[in-house]
């Protein structure tokens, strides 16, 4: 595992930003040859989305050429309920880049088939071969998307019931009320992730992060209690996070 620690939540922001456009750039992905991206929600990666917006604007980077599938998304939530997956994905990045809507892939959350609706997205990445950057995040208690604590090595897309924890770190975005947020999701697994990816790459902010970033990296290794400790079994992981998570004090 690789680690980048910086001072602020914005330069790690930027950092990864700059990271993922030198990796689409140089790959020159083409109709016949599109770069994969693996794409993650949540407060930590909004930073990287603007920035990427900000990029492409100015030119840097287009997303003609690049497919990407979301981890995650809520069991019951349309795409226009703004709580959705769908909803912030469009709103944060989609909507203001040159992405065509085809390449975008995210689990459909009012799908009447959970089950066709996982093996069809496990099916459609393993048409595209290889994701070539999974970017992601981390859960406060080591999940990773929507794998809980549980969650085993082989596991791939399926549906999910949340933890409490996870109920109520994610209810901030449903007006602190608890029994607004939904109960089940579908999520990537952690096989889905390990296995078809050539890359991942995490962000991860803030102090509250600190616990499962050291977990992540110095806990046991693949601790199905700690879904993260996965990622030491994969070869190519990148950590971008900033000194809060990293249990560093920033100077004044
Ligand atoms: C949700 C998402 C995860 C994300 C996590 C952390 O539970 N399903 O994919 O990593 O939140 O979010 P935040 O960055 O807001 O702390």
């Amino acid at each position: 595992m690789r680690q980048a620690t910086f001072s602020s939540a914005d330069d790690a922001s930027q950092y990864l930003a700059d990271y993922i456009i030198r990796k689409i750039n140089s790959f020159r992905p083409t109709a016949s040859k599109p770069f994969v991206l693996g794409l993650p929600t949540g407060s930590s990666p909004e930073g990287i989305y603007s920035r990427l917006v900000e990029a492409f604007r100015q030119g840097k980077v287009t997303f003609r050429h690049v497919v990407t599938f979301n981890m995650d998304e809520y069991i019951g939530l349309a795409p226009s309920n703004e709580q959705s997956y769908h909803y912030f994905m469009y709103d944060k990045l989609f909507n203001h880049i040159d992405i065509p809507k085809e390449n975008i892939n995210i689990l459909n959350g009012l799908t009447n088939d959970v089950e066709q609706e996982c093996k069809n997205y496990e099916a459609k990445i393993k048409k595209y071969g290889r994701i070539h950057l999974f970017l992601g995040g981390l859960g406060p208690e080591g999940h990773l998307a929507f794998n809980e604590a549980g969650s085993t090595r082989d596991c791939i897309t399926r549906e999910v019931t949340l933890v409490e924890s996870t109920i109520k770190a994610n209810c901030r975005f449903f007006n602190n009320d608890l029994s607004k947020v939904p109960k089940t999701a579908l999520s990537v697994g952690i096989s889905t992730i390990l296995d078809n990816s050539d890359e991942i790459a995490l962000i991860v902010l803030g102090e509250n992060k600190r616990f499962a970033l050291e977990k992540t990296i110095h806990g046991k290794k693949s601790n199905p209690d700690f879904p993260s400790s996965y990622l030491q079994e994969h070869p190519n992981v990148l950590i971008v996070c900033d000194n809060a998570a990293a249990g560093l004090k920033s100077k004044l």
